[in-house]
């Protein structure tokens, strides 16, 4: 393309698709093209843009990263403060909120709106003629953080408003928060890389959002959730779940549940139902916020010097529980970290019993002066991990003993070392079983190798009978060692055997998943694989080539080449290369059967997990979204099939029973090969 105007032409609809796309990934929870035509979009605009700099613009979809780290924040003023919201744990304290307001306005007939509230780090992000110009942090609510380049590598924030005439002015506020799932991921690989571990989903997102270096954010699982408005020109709204709707047509996330009520009373009964559902969503939750839901009552109903009147928030009672700690017990994880457990007296928290908690390492424990024997308050942070909290100290018998480290690995008595930098203990034994263990199951987990017969007590045993060390070693076992394990019959080793053998063919990006390399998860590994193709070129990359991957940070490109440059890597890469294993991006050239159509799966089904009928749908070229559309064409459900069931139902999509979509895959042989490249990218 020579010609400038075509080129700007080109350019600025590449920019339109793909901000299109990004929408119906981020937002829609419905994508129409899969995550490598989304890569090829991007890289023909960034080639385009590279050949037509005078046409670069700021917020086009190539320019999320970027720019040096920065010294400081700068400090901005709101033009609008942002207010707090006045707090309350009393249902009683809600109905007299409700009394107060009618009798400031006591002839309106109102709705309130009641949506979770958010338990994140509060931010305003400032768009003008639609384009996104800064983000800011609350601060004191007058003088916040200028956080423009961290916020702007969060993917579900648009750069422009997806509207051809956006308001001149439009200030949205919102909670930017970590996902909890990505937030135990995240504290799992520090805690892996000998790093302090996060308290909670907030303190992660809160300690992300103040980073210097925006593409180092760029690898933290944040997200946001708009819900109310600061400065305004060109624009007005009538009520707030109006205010809401708009945003959402402009590409902002907003809350995926609210209600709409006139009685206090149902207001109060929907906050039990919002309670009941909590772990539900995927932010952490920590009560209720109840607005007015017509905005022109707002200037009637005022402000108090830190808050609305018209608007409270209700929280919730913290998960929280009380036990004893009868002793901590020390786990050696996959890179040798050892992390304290305490075992804890059984005990029902958050609808499960909970029987052990992290205690993450030794500097926490001194910090909350935990002695075995204790009686301990546990809460669940972020939802999954239960963690101890604090000691219950008045309850000391004086019976309590003091927990130290031990000073060598409790599984193979190896030291155990303090690496510079870091507050783990860490065995160095690299052949400690625990290691070997840990390792060797994750190799052959499902994400991974998917090694039929090969589950954690199985490795446990071939790694104590001293058979296996490495998962090079797997490939060399022979039937009669196998044969020679506890409980183990000729089926089961026949299993074994045709399960490694199976193992060999797995595309290249779950063998690069099953190496273990830190901080190497299912999505880099996809991207690394379709990126280099084979393990050859991988191994040659040096940092600056992996860093100007697109979503590859700075921590995954050291952490591959420091793992590549080891010579004990490279041996096991060249005996698991010696027993045959794939180490190449095979072409997908799978069958496109199911090409043009988009599945939506729920429930559960007794043959398949939802995530392999996932990849099964994706190997013959259908599409599968998280949420049900118009444009879905076929909604599979399973056991125990809920609100999905029911939205595909309204909206007349066609539903498969398990039976049905297995008939319609058709047979598996001719597809384990064609798969790679075709795996989404989970964030
Ligand atoms: S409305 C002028 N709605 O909770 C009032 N706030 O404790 C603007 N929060 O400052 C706030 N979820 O940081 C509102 N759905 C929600 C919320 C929410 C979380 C945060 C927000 C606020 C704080 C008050």
């Amino acid at each position: 393309m020579t010609n400038e105007a075509e080129a700007q032409q080109r350019i600025d609809q590449l920019r339109r698709e793909l901000e299109q796309h990004n929408r119906l990934y981020y937002i829609d929870a419905a994508p129409e093209i899969s995550d490598r035509e989304y890569d090829t979009l991007l890289q023909t605009l960034e080639d385009l843009e590279k050949q037509f700099p005078m046409f670069e613009s700021a917020n086009s979809p190539t320019r999320r990263v970027g720019g040096a780290p920065l010294g400081s924040f700068e400090n901005v003023k709101h033009s609008v403060p942002m207010m707090s919201l006045s707090n309350t744990y009393s249902k009683e304290e809600l109905v007299e909120f409700d009394v107060r307001i009618r009798k400031l306005i006591p002839e309106a007939v109102f709705d309130y709106i009641l949506e979770p509230k958010i338990d994140g780090v509060a931010i305003s992000l400032r768009y003008e003629n639609g384009e996104l110009v800064r983000a800011v942090t609350r601060g004191d609510g007058a003088i916040g953080d200028d956080v423009t380049s961290n916020v702007r590598t969060i993917k579900s924030i648009p750069l422009r408003l997806s509207d051809l005439m956006p308001p001149a002015v439009l200030e949205v506020r919102g909670e930017i928060y970590m996902d909890t799932a990505g937030f135990a991921k995240l504290n799992a690989d520090r805690q892996d890389a000998g790093m302090e571990p996060f308290a909670n989903p907030r303190n992660a997102c809160a300690g992300s959002l103040k980073m210097l270096d925006s593409r180092e954010v760029a690898s933290r699982p944040l997200d946001a959730i708009f819900y109310a408005t600061g400065e305004l020109s060109g624009i007005k709204f009538e009520t707030h779940e109006q205010m809401l709707l708009s945003l959402k047509n402009y590409g902002l996330r907003i809350t995926p549940k609210y209600w709409l009520n006139d009685k206090i009373d149902d207001v109060l009964e929907r906050l039990d139902e919002l309670e009941n559902m909590r772990h539900e969503f995927p932010f952490e939750m920590d009560g209720g916020v109840i607005k007015v839901n017509d905005r022109r009552l707002y200037d009637d109903l005022g402000y108090t010097a830190k808050s609305p009147r018209w608007a409270v928030a209700y929280k919730y009672e913290p998960e929280q529980a009380e036990t004893r700690l009868h002793t901590i017990s020390i786990q050696v994880g996959r890179t040798g970290v050892l992390t304290p457990v305490a075992e804890l007296e059984p005990v029902q928290l958050a609808g499960t019993t909970v029987k052990r908690a992290t205690l993450h390492n030794e500097d926490e424990i001194r910090r909350k002066d935990i002695k075995i024997g204790d009686r301990v308050i546990i809460e669940k942070a972020g939802e999954i991990i239960p963690a101890v909290v604090k000691v219950v100290t008045e309850k000391r018998t004086g019976e309590e003993l003091d927990f130290s480290m031990p000073t060598a690995c409790p599984v193979c008595g190896s030291e155990v070392e303090k690496r510079e930098g870091e507050v783990a203990l860490r065995c160095i034994n690299l052949q400690c079983p625990a290691q070997v263990k840990n390792w060797l199951t994750h190799f052959a987990s499902r994400g991974a190798m998917d090694i039929n017969g090969l589950g954690e007590s199985l490795v446990e045993q071939l790694v104590d009978g001293g058979l296996v060390k490495t998962p090079a070693e797997l490939y060399a076992l022979q039937k009669v060692e196998v044969l020679g394990l506890e409980r183990m019959g000729e089926k089961s080793a026949d299993n074994l055997i045709k399960g490694l053998e199976d193992s060999k063919n797995r595309p290249f990006e779950k063998v690069l998943f099953g190496l273990g390399i830190r901080h190497v998860g299912k999505g880099a590994a996809s991207i690394l694989a379709s990126e280099f193709k084979n393990i050859d070129a991988l191994m040659a990359a040096d940092i600056q080539t992996l860093e100007e991957i697109h979503d590859i940070g700075p921590i995954v490109g050291k952490s591959v080449v420091e793992y590549f440059q080891a010579p004990e890597t490279r041996e096991i890469i060249r005996q698991l290369r010696a027993a045959g294993v794939n180490f190449e991006q095979t072409e997908t050239g799978g069958s496109n059967e199911l090409e043009g159509l988009t599945f939506v799966l729920t429930g559960s089904m007794e043959s398949m997990t939802r995530d392999e009928a996932g990849d099964k749908i994706k190997a013959r070229g259908g599409k599968v979204s998280g949420s049900v559309s118009k444009k879905t064409s076929y909604l599979v459900a399973g056991e125990a099939a809920g609100s999905k069931l029911t939205k595909a139902e309204k909206l007349g999509v066609t539903i498969l029973n398990e039976e049905q979509l297995i008939a319609l895959l058709g047979s598996d042989e001719d597809l384990t090969d064609k798969k790679a490249g075709q795996m989404g990218f989970e964030f």
